[in-house]
């Protein structure tokens, strides 16, 4: 029986950093990081544009990204924790850059500042055009130095262990909740075993792969949210799905590849296939407007003229200042057939960044006492109705330490809980029609692509919530007959995800930001 002081779900740069943390400041206390792919593998190592954080204080302030991030929010950001973030970013990137991990620096030597969408100074700190990577590999660094954190990669998380799990299945959670840790499936051996904890972290990442076009990589599958849901934690927001406006057109790749935003700041030209320059019929800051205004613009220039892209044109920037600082999309683009100097680069909207999930308090609380939230997978107010271009990671950092600042304070006073029940899988079976799930996946990222995407509208938000309802039915019947595989429960978190999506478009009467319903009308408001 598993047992260990502090659980941490996800090894991106939220759960990472939460890790090392908690493990210099209690080094008698025991810290599992669970993570259902390789170590590495999650949004994070993806990131290519970098971090958003105000470092030049000449041409540059607090009070600018803050604005900044309060506008690209449309007015639904809580202007509290967008303050935190913005002037607790400069000591957290502080303290990864001491852990090791590195980034561009001018002939100066100082860090090199990029722009991206909706900011109005060069503020993006970036390692060329793999900014993730970076990142990713300098924290599992950090993290193999520290003699009391396990990492166990393979290792899937199906359900947090609440109350509910003592009494019988069918009784009421009373009000009230607490987490004890959560029931985890070795894939290696297909155990499921129960890993009991003082505190539980949920750091597991963004949603993509409910839509059949996005950036997100295959482990992106709403998991904590969906299992924050089930144990009847609050979700918010979960309407404001983030499409980035620029990935790689091909109908083939999942996830799609991005383009980065970066590539707009540094003066690329977005182009109809007739050659129009068509972003400043759409918002005088042109290529460079905030990503909710430049995905809807394209879909709508998409729509009106019945073309399958529209294209990204480098063709007039230098060609070894694009190479030096973007390499590995312009090795991707040329391995996909398109030399970006002579060639404009196909691209669409993808579906990118979930702006809502997990509600939290400014310190990473959850709704479930002894359940902590950070990351992609938390809902924490900053973004509002759409996030600004390299906030995510900042974000991750800053609510990171906010979340140990808090089990600090606790640790000591919470004891792990003994009278846990066993996972129970008696009476399930191996199914005998494994592509039933693959063809349940297929079918829900098509339904929220076709109708729950970047234009909706009320008739196909019930369409898609009747669709929902079928798959739900067939695939809980599924889960409670068969004997569990990742694939299986991956499927039962997208339904819950595409569920909480649909129903919170639903709700929402009013569009703002990335959230447009064609039978609302649109509210801007002045922050
Ligand atoms: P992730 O990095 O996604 O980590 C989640 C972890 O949880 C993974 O290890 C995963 O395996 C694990 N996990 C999930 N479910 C389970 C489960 N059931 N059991 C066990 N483990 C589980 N943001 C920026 O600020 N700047 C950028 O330049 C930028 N570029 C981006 C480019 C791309 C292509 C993408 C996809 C995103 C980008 N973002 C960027 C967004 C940003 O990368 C993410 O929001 C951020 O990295 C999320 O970090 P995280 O630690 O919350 O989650
Ligand atoms: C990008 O590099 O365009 C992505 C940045 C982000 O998602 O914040």
């Amino acid at each position: 029986m598993p047992q260990t002081d502090v659980l941490i779900i996800g090894s991106g740069i939220a759960g990472l950093s939460f890790a090392i943390k908690t493990a210099r400041r209690f080094p008698e206390q025991s810290i599992t990081v669970i993570t259902k792919a390789d170590d590495s593998e999650s949004n994070t190592k993806y990131a290519q544009g970098g971090i958003a954080v105000v470092l030049d204080e000449i041409t540059d302030s607090f009070d600018k990204h803050i604005e900044d991030t309060l506008r690209a929010g449309d007015g639904l950001c809580d202007r509290e924790v967008v303050e935190l973030v913005v002037k607790e970013g400069p000591d957290r990137l502080l303290e990864i850059i001491q852990w090791g991990v590195e980034f561009d620096q001018d002939e100066s030597g100082n860090l090199a500042l990029a722009k991206e969408g909706g900011h109005t100074a060069k503020r993006i700190i970036h390692y060329k055009d793999i900014t993730g990577w970076q990142i990713e590999q300098a924290l599992l660094r950090e993290v193999s130095t520290l003699t009391n954190i396990t990492v166990l990669s393979h290792h899937f998380s199906i359900d947090l262990i609440t109350e509910h799990h003592f009494k019988s299945r069918i009784s009421q959670p009373q009000p009230g909740i607490t987490c004890y840790g959560a029931y985890v499936m070795d894939q290696y051996t297909c155990k499921i075993e129960k890993y009991t904890s003082k505190v539980t972290l949920l750091a597991t990442g963004g949603s993509g792969q409910v839509y059949r076009t996005t950036t997100n990589p295959l482990i992106a599958t709403g998991d904590g949210v969906a299992m924050a849901y089930r144990a009847m934690a609050r979700v918010r927001d979960m309407e404001f799905v983030q499409f980035h406006p620029t990935a790689f057109y091909s109908k083939d790749d999942n996830p799609s590849f991005l383009i980065t935003e970066a590539i707009r700041g540094h003066g690329a030209y977005l182009r109809a296939k007739d050659g129009e320059r068509f972003m400043f019929k759409h918002d005088e800051r042109g290529e460079l407007a905030s990503r909710d205004i430049v995905a809807q613009a394209i879909d709508n220039e998409l729509i009106t003229r019945g073309d399958e892209c529209v294209y990204l044109d480098c063709t007039h920037l230098p060609k070894e200042d694009f190479i030096s600082h973007f390499p590995n999309i312009y090795e991707k683009c040329l391995s996909k057939g398109i030399d970006i100097t002579r060639e404009m680069i196909p691209v669409v909207p993808a579906a990118h960044y979930q702006c809502g999930g997990i509600d939290v308090d400014t310190f990473g609380r959850t709704s479930i006492t002894n359940l902590y939230a950070c990351g992609e997978c938390s809902r924490t107010g900053l973004h509002g109705a759409n996030r600004l271009a390299s906030n995510s990671l900042l974000e991750a950092i800053v609510f990171a330490h906010r979340c140990f600042v808090d089990v600090e304070k606790k640790l000591h006073a919470i004891s792990v809980s003994q009278s846990i029940p066993e996972w129970n899988a008696e009476g399930t079976t191996v199914p005998r029609e494994q592509i039933l799930i693959t063809h349940n996946r297929k079918e829900l990222r098509d339904l929220m692509s076709d109708y729950v995407a970047i234009v909706r509208s009320n008739e196909r938000l019930q369409r898609a919530l009747k669709r929902i309802d079928v798959l739900y039915h067939e695939t809980e019947k599924l889960y409670d007959e068969a004997v569990l595989s990742p694939q299986l429960c991956e499927l039962r978190n997208l339904i819950t995800i595409a569920y909480v999506i649909t129903k919170q478009s639903l709700e929402r009467k009013e569009n703002r930001g990335g959230f447009y319903n064609v039978d609302l009308t649109r509210s801007k408001h002045a922050h």
